[in-house]
C-alpha cells in the first residue's frame, strides 16, 4: 500500500518535471527579434598624412609593397592597415564633448573596389557610460548602410550582443571620415 503511493508520488513529480521541461527548454531558443536596447553616436577619423600630426587620430601601421605609411595606396587602398582612436559624440559635430573613443584597426581588403574590414571597440569612461562595446565586420564603404557584428561588451554593456549601422555621415578628402553608428542591442543584462 504504502510503497504504491510512493511510486504514484514518484510519477506525479516526473510528470511535473516534464512538463516543466517542454516549457522551459524551447524558450531558451526563441529570440526577441526586437532590440532590448538602442544608441546612436558618431565617430570622426583624421587620418594622418605626413602633415596633421596634431590633430591625427589614426595611422597608416601597414602598406602594401606600392605603397607607403605617408598617403593611403593605390587600388583602392587594397593592403592598408590602419590604426585609430578617435572621438565619440553623440552628435556630428567633431568638436562636441567626446563621451569615448572608437579604438581599434581598419584593413582596406579588396583591390577592384573599396571596401574594408573593421574590428574596434567603444570604450567608455563618462558618467552616463562605463565600460566598452565590441564591434567586428565587414564594411563595404560604398553602401549607404552596412551591418557589422556587435559580439559583446563590458561593463555597462555586460554581455550584449547585436548589429551596429554604419553610416558615413561625411567624408573630407583623403583625411577626415565621420561615420554614424546606430547599434542595436538583442541581448541585454
Ligand atoms: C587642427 O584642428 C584645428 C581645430 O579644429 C584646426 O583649426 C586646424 O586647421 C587643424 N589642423 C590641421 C593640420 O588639420
Ligand atoms: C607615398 O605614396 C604616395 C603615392 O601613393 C606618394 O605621392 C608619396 O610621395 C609617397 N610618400 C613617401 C614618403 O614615399
Ligand atoms: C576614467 O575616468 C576616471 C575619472 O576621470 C579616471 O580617473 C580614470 O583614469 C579613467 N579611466 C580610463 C581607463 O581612462
Ligand atoms: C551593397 O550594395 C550593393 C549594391 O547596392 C548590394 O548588391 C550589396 O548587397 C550591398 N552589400 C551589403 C553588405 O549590404
Amino acid at each position: 500500500m504504502r510503497s504504491k503511493h510512493q511510486i504514484s508520488t514518484l510519477f506525479l513529480i516526473a510528470f511535473f518535471l516534464l512538463i516543466l521541461g517542454c516549457f522551459a527548454s524551447p524558450r531558451k531558443n526563441i529570440r526577441s527579434r526586437r532590440p532590448c536596447k538602442e544608441m546612436v553616436f558618431y565617430f570622426h577619423d583624421i587620418i594622418y598624412n605626413g602633415k596633421n600630426f596634431k590633430n591625427a587620430t589614426s595611422a597608416i601601421v601597414g602598406a602594401p609593397a606600392w605603397g607607403n605609411h605617408t598617403i593611403l595606396a593605390n587600388n583602392n587602398h587594397f593592403g592598408n592597415v590602419v590604426v585609430f582612436d578617435d572621438p565619440i559624440t553623440l552628435d556630428n559635430n567633431l568638436h562636441s564633448p567626446p563621451v569615448g573613443r572608437a579604438q581599434g584597426l581598419y584593413i582596406y581588403d579588396k583591390k577592384e573596389i573599396f571596401t574594408s574590414w573593421l574590428a574596434f571597440s567603444f570604450v567608455f569612461n563618462s558618467t552616463s557610460h562605463k565600460g566598452s562595446i565590441n564591434f567586428a565586420g565587414a564594411d563595404p564603404l560604398m553602401n549607404k548602410t552596412r551591418d557589422i557584428s556587435v559580439i559583446g561588451g563590458t561593463g555597462d554593456f555586460f554581455m550584449t550582443r547585436g548589429v551596429a549601422t554604419l553610416m558615413t555621415d561625411a567624408f573630407e578628402g583623403e583625411v577626415y571620415f565621420r561615420l554614424r553608428v546606430d547599434i542595436k542591442f538583442y541581448e541585454c543584462w
